[in-house]
């Protein structure tokens, strides 16, 4: 991760919006548009206490200019102390999360061609404490992720009989914590949830997402183990279930969704006393 402009960015030919360039059809679709948009950034310094304020920037952009590309843009031509943070530009990092017009977002991920406003006003991210200007403190959201033991967790990593082979997975195993394996740890989720913004102990959707994503992985055996960290009164059952993080997930991840599976594991533990191998045998002699 990087917080100031990439070096060597900048060799690129920034050309207005409704500016035709003989031969680039690409320029038309903006002919009825305006040149630039107004670019606002709430900037502020913790460690300078100083008041929050909004820097405004006039930035020319194309159709496929990013959120992040008039950012940094910005940042090379009017004020370079603008701080922002960022690193892969393509959705995958997880860095650049901020909100813009009002929703949580990623910057680079985020065309304001698509944003429709001619003002684009980029915020840090709410429920994290911010550094300077658009960036903000992870340390709370990776504790509580880490607290959640992200990783795949069993006595017997490959089954007994076939040691030093391969854990073999059906498609349906592999179905039941897939689309949870794409988070980037953007925050915006947990930005987004108002649970967290009135208690800062709840681990937030990111976290119970990835509780459910390992204890529903069939390689790993420390369900009850995470279900235990989950299980009390600032753990999971505080979700009231807004919904918000699975509306701004980048990803498709339905945070939500996970939360009230991990719910419903949680639920059929504590019912009965039979373990988890049997409730998926159960489940499994139904098909
Ligand atoms: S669940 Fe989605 S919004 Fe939340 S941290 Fe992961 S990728 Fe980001
Ligand atoms: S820079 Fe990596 S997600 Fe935006």
């Amino acid at each position: 991760m990087v917080y100031e402009s990439c070096k060597g960015y900048g060799s690129e030919t920034w050309i207005p919006l409704n500016k035709k360039t003989a031969g680039n059809d690409h320029q038309t679709v903006h002919d009825e548009g305006k040149q630039n948009v107004l670019l606002r950034v709430l900037r502020g310094d913790m460690f300078k206490k100083t008041k929050r304020s909004f820097s405004t920037f006039s930035v020319p952009v194309r159709r496929w200019t990013t959120v992040l590309d008039a950012l940094i843009y910005a940042k090379e031509h009017s004020d370079s102390s603008i701080a922002i943070r960022f690193s892969c530009r393509m959705a995958s990092c997880g860095s650049c999360g901020m909100i813009i017009n009002g929703i949580p977002r990623l910057a680079c991920y985020t065309k304001i061609s698509e944003l429709g406003y001619d003002t684009v006003t980029c915020e840090p991210l709410p429920n994290f404490p911010v550094i300077r200007d658009l960036v903000t403190d992870f340390q709370q959201f990776f504790n509580h992720h880490r607290h959640m033991e992200p990783y795949i967790e069993n006595q017997y990593p490959v089954p007994r009989e076939e040691a030093l082979s391969e854990f073999k997975q059906t498609p349906r195993d592999i179905d039941n914590y897939l689309q949870f394996s794409y988070c980037i740890k953007c925050g915006l989720c947990y930005s987004a949830c108002p649970t967290v913004a009135t208690d800062t102990k709840f681990p937030g959707p990111q976290a119970l997402s990835q509780a459910y994503r390992y204890s529903a992985d069939n390689r790993d055996d420390a369900e009850k183990k995470r279900l235990d960290i989950v299980d009390n009164r600032h753990g999971i059952w505080r979700c009231h279930f807004a919904g918000s993080c699975s509306a701004v997930c980048p990803k498709g991840v339905d945070p939500a969704l996970g939360i009230q599976l991990l719910r419903s594991h949680l639920m059929s533990i504590s019912k009965t006393p039979k373990t988890l191998a049997d409730l998926r045998k159960i489940d499994d002699d139904k098909d």
